[in-house]
């Protein structure tokens, strides 16, 4: 539902945006008064999370709106430097709530870890020895990290991949082990790189290998997450262009993309320019999901589009997009980054499925707005238009510069740093002449 306290949110000043989304219910008073405070991540705690540390590095914090997802009204706390994100994901929810919103599906969520083995005297034996011994196996994992399996996780199946050598490359063959790990609330990196670790000596023992290493994969098949649209035709239309014509248009748009790896490469970064901005507010492993989206596009041995765009028997169009989203609603930065704690604050997200619901949503709301207006207006209008403030910064605005030059910079042909800069010198002779015209 949209509410009244967050119309023309985007005109708001920062404090007035923090008083409207408690308005609206997406924060109580403590959240509020933290939030109008800062979220600085102080020097003793940065100071510890990484080697070598000098400073912080900010980014923007904002939230996209209009999110209505399986019946839930959300906010969605971004960290992403790319003017546009944040409009074109709200612009893109609030056509899709007012079709009824996003509706997701978690199918598991389990991780994977691998242990590869090298020099195996007869790999079909090994497999053997392997499958029957799975239940050793799993114990020796599972003792290696007895608190996950305290609450009620743990290792719960074995399975082998045999990867042949290929000699013209002088690449040896390798016998592969997966553990298939629940890890719970949390992404699990470190749990399943103790149980890797763990099962490498008895895994030795019973083939007569050697392992080169043990280490989860990113490559997350087992914790896919699914959200969809429906949306009829009359919400579709754009200017001139009729409702039907834009549907058609977008699905031409998904089909390009699945057909051609130098567009799905573009139609996916739009698509992640959303998810990674949510992941990393929620401070969760923004690399380790970037890593698993993009070989999951290219599973089919093509990289092809993430998303899929489609029309349904009655004409809307359907929407989906499926990826892997092991993130974590605990563990490592999550547990205490100001920022991380506060996204948890507003989302109000209550488990690990529930952030993957509304990070994959995210994803196809950032997908919708991106190729709605590449095959309508184009996305230069829109872009340009917010690119104007950083244009109006790099040049070296200050205060009410910032919006007085950004705007004559709208007005301009070529928005460019250039340009910026020798609007920037006349808006400050104009003042000049003006203060001394005062003086005289
Ligand atoms: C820009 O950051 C993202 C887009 O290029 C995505 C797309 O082309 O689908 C607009």
């Amino acid at each position: 539902m949209e509410s009244k306290h967050l119309q023309k949110f985007y005109d708001k000043t920062p404090p007035a945006r923090i008083a409207a989304l408690q308005a609206a219910g997406f924060l109580d008073n403590e959240a509020a008064a933290t939030l109008q405070k800062g979220l600085k991540l102080p020097p003793g705690i940065a100071d510890n999370m990484i080697e070598n540390q000098l400073s912080t590095y900010d980014l923007p914090y904002g939230v996209a709106l209009n999110f209505l997802i399986d019946g839930k009204d959300y906010a969605v706390p971004m960290a992403i430097e790319e003017p546009s994100v944040i409009a074109a994901a709200s612009a893109g929810a609030k056509i899709i709530a007012r079709a009824g919103g996003f509706r997701t599906t978690i199918q598991e969520r389990v991780m994977i870890g691998q242990v590869a083995l090298k020099n195996i005297p007869d790999s079909a034996v090994a497999e053997q020895q392997i499958l029957s011994h799975h239940e050793e196996i799993l114990q020796a994992a599972n003792a290696a990290h007895p608190s996950i399996v305290k609450r009620g996780g743990g290792a719960r199946r074995v399975s082998v991949r045999i990867l042949p050598a290929d000699e013209g490359e002088g690449i040896p063959a390798f016998l592969v082990v997966h553990l298939h790990v629940e890890t719970l609330e949390a992404m699990g990196a470190n749990i399943i790189n103790t149980m890797m670790e763990g099962v490498i000596p008895y895994l030795e023992r019973l083939t007569g290998g050697e392992a080169l290493m043990g280490i989860l994969s990113n490559y997350a098949t087992e914790c896919l997450a699914t959200a969809e649209c429906r949306i009829p035709t009359a919400l579709l239309a754009k200017g001139k262009i009729s409702g039907k014509d834009v549907r058609d248009r977008l699905i031409e748009a998904y089909q390009f993309a699945y057909v051609d790896p130098y567009r799905a490469v573009t139609n996916n970064k739009g698509i992640m320019n959303g998810i990674d901005a949510v992941v990393l507010a929620s401070g969760n492993d923004w690399r380790a999901i970037a890593a698993g989206a993009h070989a999951y596009a290219a599973r089919s041995g093509q990289y092809r589009s993430l998303t899929s765009w489609k029309k349904a028997e009655n004409g809307d169009l359907l929407g989906s997009l499926t990826l892997p989203l092991p993130v974590g609603a605990v563990g490592g930065s999550i547990n205490f980054h100001p920022a991380a704690l506060m996204t948890k604050e507003i989302l109000g997200y209550r488990s690990a499925t529930e952030l993957e619901s509304v990070i994959v949503s995210v994803g196809l709301a950032q997908n919708f707005s991106a190729i709605k207006a590449l095959v309508t207006e184009g996305i230069q209008k829109g872009h340009m238009g917010l690119h104007s403030r950083s244009l109006a910064i790099s040049a070296g605005a200050v205060g009410g510069e910032i919006e007085e030059l950004s705007q004559k910079l709208k007005n301009e042909k070529n928005m460019n740093l250039a340009t910026a800069q020798a609007l920037l010198a006349k808006i400050r002779v104009g003042r000049d002449d003006r203060d001394g015209r005062q003086l005289r």
